[in-house]
């Protein structure tokens, strides 16, 4: 599949509601799957990634039912999975394959895991060390690569006290989902603050979990009781529209419904000081709270985004790239090393597709910098990677371009956002 994008002489204007959170509903399925009860998800994201948590959760002997929007699971507790009979396929979904080995190697359970080209090659060391610290019998391929293979265990993990070299929230929910099943108290210590869905859930699920600092724990061997989950809006998908709107003169945008976790809405901090018009209109509370936002173009400046705010927007870089190619003057984004093993190399893939389109940015002193300048960008001949992020940043990237961009290989963006072109369409004046 490929997007044929004409770069707009308008404006963009009107309303969008973003499709549903990714993590929060990979995590509402996995720790849904094992506590005691029924819980119903509603508004639940339909994608691929999140296909793949559901079909891996039904191959380990859970109920799970898709009802409209919602899915309905029926939890086995904390032992009641059994080994899936076949390996389990697990697409692009990084997410699923590192909190999904952590309840696996807890529950003692042998598998397989695998995923497509992009989740082969990502690193999955950062997951193996804690896990076999914990006791687990858990390798990768060719080093710390998919496929990962677990096996079997009698006893029970060791609870331990990990101190995580990587700012990852994947890394810290797969050994806090170890750590349910371990007896005593497990933590993770982070460097930086990451997104807080896995203890977010869990304290909804009636786990014990404290946080103090850095400093997460849980304590295991505890049953998690099942209770109602309600997703909100990506705020991932939405930055596009964000970052759109923000730089395309004479936008007025509202996205509907969009999940403010302060974890995540790193993007909006750092775009508002670099002088961008946003508002949160309606913020309202929850599991996870979510609200409105309002976007209206101004005029940019640029900014240093420094390494701890990374874990607060790691998903919005490219978007935040895209916006910031029109600022006045430079933007640096300090702390890119886990840009560069996303689903794609995103360092290298901005940096080659904006070059298509006679832009440069480039990396100085562990940073990247992004000229600013504004400037026109030019239509081009652009990849995704196969890389859903890269192919919506590019395609918000067209829109401000002078003549056509093809963007080829887009049918990634299906694994987070499958509506997203005719969202975009509905909102070009
Ligand atoms: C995610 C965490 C982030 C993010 C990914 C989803 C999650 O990864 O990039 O898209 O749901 O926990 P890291 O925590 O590894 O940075």
């Amino acid at each position: 599949m490929e997007w044929k994008i004409k770069g707009i002489r308008g404006a963009l204007s009107g309303e969008v509601r973003v499709p549903p959170d990714k993590s929060v509903s990979h995590r509402a399925i996995m720790f849904g799957a094992i506590s005691r009860g029924t819980l119903r998800i509603s508004n639940f994201l339909f994608a691929e990634d999140c296909m793949r948590t559901f079909e891996a959760f039904r191959e380990m002997g859970c109920e799970i039912k898709k009802q409209g929007n919602d899915v309905v699971v029926n939890g086995v507790g904390l032992k009641g999975l059994r080994a899936s009979q076949k390996d389990l396929y697990l697409g692009n979904s990084g997410t699923t394959m590192r909190i999904i080995s952590g309840i696996i190697a807890g529950a003692g359970l042998p598998a397989v895991l695998t995923g497509d080209k992009s989740l082969s090659g990502r690193p999955m060391g950062r997951i193996i060390k804690p896990l076999k610290e914990m006791g687990a019998g858990i390798s990768g391929t060719d080093g710390d690569r998919p496929p990962l293979k677990i096996e079997k265990i009698s006893g029970t993990l060791k609870p331990i006290r990990y101190v995580s070299p990587v700012p990852s929230a994947q890394v810290k929910s797969c050994v806090l989902a170890a750590g349910l099943y371990a007896p005593g108290i497990t933590s993770v210590t982070e460097n930086f603050q990451s997104r807080d869905h896995t203890e977010r859930i869990l304290e909804h699920f009636s786990a014990e979990i404290k946080r103090e600092g850095l400093t997460t724990s849980v304590t295991g061997q505890k049953e998690l009781k099942a209770a109602d989950v309600s997703v909100p809006g990506d705020i991932s998908s939405a930055a596009f529209f964000i970052s759109a709107a923000s730089v395309i003169e004479g936008s007025e945008m509202i996205l509907r419904a969009v999940g403010l976790n302060p974890t995540r809405t790193g993007m909006l901090d750092v775009l508002s000081r670099m002088g961008a018009d946003i508002s949160v209109l309606d913020k309202r509370g929850g599991i996870e709270p979510e609200g409105d936002i309002r976007v209206r173009a101004a005029s940019l400046k640029g900014t240093v985004i420094k390494a701890e705010e990374i874990p607060l927007l790691i998903d919005e870089v490219p978007a935040i790239i895209v916006a910031a190619s029109r600022a006045r003057g430079e933007t640096r984004i300090n702390g890119i090393g886990e840009l560069k093993v996303k689903e794609s190399d995103r360092v290298k893939c901005m940096t080659e597709n904006l070059k298509l389109m006679g832009y440069e940015i480039f990396e100085e002193e562990g940073a990247l910098v992004v000229p600013g300048g504004g400037g026109t960008l030019k239509g081009a001949l652009l990849n995704s990677y196969g890389d859903h992020r890269i192919a919506m940043s590019m395609a918000v990237a067209a829109l401000m371009a002078d003549g056509e961009t093809l963007i080829r290989d887009t049918a990634c963006v299906d694994t987070s956002y499958p509506g997203f072109m005719r969202d975009l369409e509905s909102v070009k004046k």
